[in-house]
């Protein structure tokens, strides 16, 4: 792997070969009291982002640090960014000054692919870390790492994605990557937040939650991106939360061993009952935990190739 920029990019032996590394490297470092490993010693990880993040960023710092990268954060209303730079002009600078990978979050989709076009010649690798509506790879790598440990494995497993599909870049990249993986996908939203072509997309769509849940092995409740939605959205809060909000009643839907997913930030109330988001079937702070591990692998799979040490 040269840069890490869609889940559509990862094949299943690609995907797989992460996941498997991630759940290698989680139980290599179970239960130490060091949790560093050497692998990346000598490796720089720039992360530059531009939109508010606290799991994605925190968890690429860690994940850089257990492998023993030097790990530099650039924010962007503190950097050169501030006097007007240009995302070109950032991404060779950083390239200039040793970066092995730079992982970016931008609100532009498309931000990350033109930056990894932009350090082509340089050898520095690009993880993107959510671009616009577009894509966030490691994120749908990380619940898919949730989804094999609840669930035992991926292949023939239903998995409801649920709200604000139209500016998730967490739903794009889960269907691609739940996709190549063998899963059944269906997509539960009100018809103001399906994206247009989403008939194309390989899922089964319906507007219906409460006819949705008894079949599902997973339910993957998405963030309502307010912060995208301009003109104010419709429904409304409230009547989003009566007809997609994920409700202790609702919950009750769900079969016994479902699992209930959420990337965070949460509307507590709004988008998922906090009882339900606390309650021993919902792996929410796993998928963080995950997060981490799985991050670390997408390094070692950039920067340190089959012959690094893992030890
Ligand atoms: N899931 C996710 O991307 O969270 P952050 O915005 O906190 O990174």
């Amino acid at each position: 792997m040269k840069h890490l920029l869609s889940a559509d990019d990862l094949d299943a032996a690609t995907a797989n070969a992460v996941l498997d590394t991630a759940s290698e490297l989680k139980r290599t470092l179970l239960g130490r009291e060091v949790r560093k490993l050497p692998t990346l010693r000598g490796r720089t990880v720039v992360t530059v982002f531009y939109e508010n993040s606290t799991r994605t960023r925190v968890s690429f710092e860690i994940a850089g640090k257990w492998m023993s990268a030097d790990v530099v954060n650039v924010s962007a209303s503190s950097s050169s960014v501030g006097k007007g730079e240009s995302l070109r002009d950032t991404a060779l600078t950083l390239a200039a000054a040793g970066a092995n990978c730079v992982v970016v979050r931008h609100p532009a989709s498309g931000a990350a692919h033109r930056l990894a076009g932009w350090l082509a010649e340089t050898g520095t690798s690009v993880v993107n870390a959510g671009d616009g509506t577009h894509e966030h790879p490691t994120q749908a790598l990380l619940d898919a790492a949730t989804l094999r440990e609840r669930l035992g494995g991926i292949e023939g497993r239903r998995v409801t994605i649920v709200g604000d599909v139209l500016h998730s870049r967490v739903a794009r990249s889960n269907v691609h990557l739940l996709s190549t993986l063998g899963a059944d996908v269906t997509l539960v939203a009100p018809p103001t937040l399906l994206p247009v072509g989403v008939e194309a997309w390989p899922v089964t769509v319906s507007h219906d939650l409460d006819s949705a849940l008894p079949a599902a092995d997973a339910v993957m409740m998405l963030r309502v991106q307010a912060e995208r939605m301009h003109g104010g959205f419709f429904p409304s809060a409230r009547e989003y939360s009566l007809a997609y909000g994920l409700s202790e009643a609702r919950a009750r839907l769900l079969p016994e061993h479902a699992v209930v997913l959420h990337p965070g930030p949460m509307l507590r109330g709004m988008e998922i009952a906090s009882a339900v988001a606390d309650a021993p079937n919902a792996a929410i702070t796993e998928q963080v935990r995950n997060g981490v591990h799985v991050r670390m692998a997408v390094l070692y799979h950039l920067l340190a190739g089959d012959g690094g040490d893992r030890d």
